[in-house]
């Protein structure tokens, strides 16, 4: 199936041409959902946008449209209105046939892109040796979401973990624990990855405070990137032991991931350097090597140096990110790479990425995009926190969520007088507790800042994911309650639609290719939790007024097409967020 809008906009440009001639092909026609639903269900706004361009006034070149338009099949005889809108009705008739082919279709009428790319999703990319935190729960969460819906559309989408498993931060550890706690640094699961991030804080702190500490320190970096075994074997060890404790949280959120860290890139670093020297893109200041940006300036009104060499003779962040590029680009081929991480980060790849197209290792035709988020906040509006004020171990607040959802449903079992098996009730508990979570996350715009509340998060009611679950749950109850096989439906009685809520839910269900192409362009996932939370709310309405299986038929099978089609888009949606369904809940 065609998206609807996308069927429109090709009767237009025929139009266009038809009324003005062909070079007018090609033109945009400004085809949009209706402002107000009482003006039909789209409206086109080209004719105001043509007025000066052909010397007429709107209302002429609409009726000269509307003339040359031929979408019969498509809607009722369109309607101009104020200044030149062109407002178009869609046929009932049409609708039903559109439904049924989603119907037949296991994609639900979503074909996959005709220009599949190759994408990178560079999500979720902890630091080893420190604990996940909030933040890449986000990423972890966001990045998930975008390559699973990039995956559906059908591009060849690489997950990719951008760990932070190499650099500084060794040296100081794997000094600390060679005098606090040897055996971690040669047996393997000695550590468990709490007491590591202990022991990372600890010599955190000596490395701030103790100047022979920090020699020692430099020196095992030195040691570590000169390839000394035992330098290896340990820092081998510890990241063993982090992937261990990150292998957990995503098997909790059932994530799938490529683990390819910066150590990944660290041979490539030197090429980086010499290549850019090569270019004459180098120079050096105060004894590093940089790379002078444009358009980035300091105070004084100077171009800002990126740094990519350090006086040392050290790499940074910034270099094992131009390494990744230009990887990604000649070896992955990719052609979109995204970047999902903080929105303080922005100016990081602003940077890398100007360098690296400076450098040629960007063809014209790769897409670089930085998906930005805001902070989670706690419900004070200040930096998510413990109580004690610690950074809050994603662990904790995954079991948190997943046990107040089990209080939540014990409480509406006994409520409702229900007896569930032990097996029910944790699995129940396990999908709404990490769903809940997810699906806060994902329903806000990306890029604002949002308040972590579990309240809200696991409420029966609103833009949560309790409330789509429920929509779900109860399609199956009534599939359950009439012994319906919804696979077999419709083969004896069309589609009909009549009551203006069945309509309402109608278009509203093939409004779905729409919003997927809109977050396959803007890589925004709360788009979709919003439309799945529309159709929740208006499949509601129309089982709050139109009776399912009481009704006579055709209306009694058509509308049970309605509820399964419905329950299939929320599936198919949650899917893509990452989010399972329950039957009952
Ligand atoms: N490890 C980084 C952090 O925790 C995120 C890495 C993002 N990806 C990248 N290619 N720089 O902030």
């Amino acid at each position: 199936m065609n998206a609807i809008i996308a069927q429109l906009k090709d009767c237009f440009e025929q139009a266009l041409v038809a009324a003005f001639g062909s070079e007018f092909a090609g033109t945009d026609p400004i085809l949009v959902p209706a402002s107000n639903p009482k003006f039909g269900d789209y409206q086109c706004n080209v004719a105001m946008s043509l007025s000066k361009r052909l010397g007429k006034n709107p209302r002429e070149i609409a009726a000269a449209i509307v003339e040359h338009l031929n979408v019969d099949d498509l809607c009722e005889p369109p309607s101009i209105a104020g200044a030149g809108f062109i407002n178009l009705t869609l046929k009932p008739a049409y609708l039903e046939a559109q439904l049924r082919q989603m119907q037949t279709d296991s994609r639900l009428g979503i074909a996959p892109t005709k220009y599949p790319k190759r994408t990178i999703v560079d999500f979720s990319s902890p630091n080893i040796a420190k604990e996940m935190h909030v933040g890449h729960l986000r990423s972890t969460i966001i990045g998930d979401s975008i390559a699973r819906v990039l995956e559906f559309l059908g591009h060849d989408v690489l997950r990719i973990n951008h760990l932070g498993d190499w650099g500084t931060q060794f040296g100081m550890l794997i000094t600390h624990l060679k005098q606090a706690y040897p055996e971690a640094l040669t047996t393997a699961n000695a550590l468990a990855l709490g007491d590591l991030t202990t022991f990372y804080k600890q010599a955190k702190q000596r490395f701030d405070e103790d100047e022979a500490f920090r020699e020692t320190s430099r020196l095992e970096v030195v040691a570590l990137q000169a390839g000394n075994p035992e330098t290896l074997k340990a820092w081998h060890l510890l990241c063993e032991q982090s992937f261990l404790a990150f292998q957990e949280i995503y098997e909790l959120l059932n994530i799938k991931i490529t683990n390819r860290g910066e150590s990944f890139y660290n041979p490539l670093l030197a090429g980086v350097v010499e290549d850019l020297a090569k270019l004459g893109l180098l120079v050096e200041d105060q004894g590093a090597q940089c790379v002078f940006l444009e358009g980035f300036t300091n105070k004084e009104g100077d171009p800002l140096p990126l740094i990519i060499q350090k006086s040392d003779g050290g790499y940074n962040y910034a270099t094992t990110d131009l390494a990744a590029i230009r990887y990604r680009t000649q070896q992955d081929q990719a052609e979109r790479i995204i970047y999902v991480t903080d929105a303080g980060q922005a100016n990081h790849f602003m940077q890398v990425w100007q360098v690296a197209r400076r450098a040629g290792w960007v063809p014209e035709n790769v897409e670089l995009v930085h998906v930005p988020f805001g902070l989670v906040q706690g419900e004070d509006g200040k930096k998510f926190k413990t109580r004690s004020g610690d950074t809050v171990r994603l662990r904790d607040l995954l079991d948190e969520a997943v046990s107040r959802a089990r209080q939540d449903l014990e409480t509406r079992l006994e409520a409702e007088n229900r007896q569930e098996t032990e097996e029910f009730k944790a699995h129940a508990a396990d999908v709404v507790g990490i769903s809940a979570v997810k699906y806060a996350d994902l329903s806000q715009n990306r890029t604002s800042n949002y308040i972590f509340s579990y309240d809200k998060m696991l409420a029966l009611q609103g833009n949560t994911a309790p409330y789509m679950l429920y929509v779900y749950a109860r399609i199956n109850g009534i599939r359950r309650k009439g012994d319906i096989d919804f696979e077999q439906l419709g083969a004896n009685y069309p589609i009909v639609l009549q009551e203006e809520l069945e309509l309402t839910l109608a278009k509203h269900l093939l409004g779905f290719d729409e919003i997927l192409s809109a977050v396959e362009a803007d890589l925004m996932p709360n788009r979709l939790c919003q439309y799945l939370f529309e159709l929740s709310q208006k499949f509601n309405q129309f089982y709050d007024r139109c009776p399912i299986l009481q009704a006579a038929e055709p209306q009694r099978t058509s509308r049970l097409i309605l509820a399964d089609l419905t329950a299939r888009t929320v599936k198919l949606g949650l899917s893509l967020l990452g989010i399972a369904v329950l039957e009952r809940m």
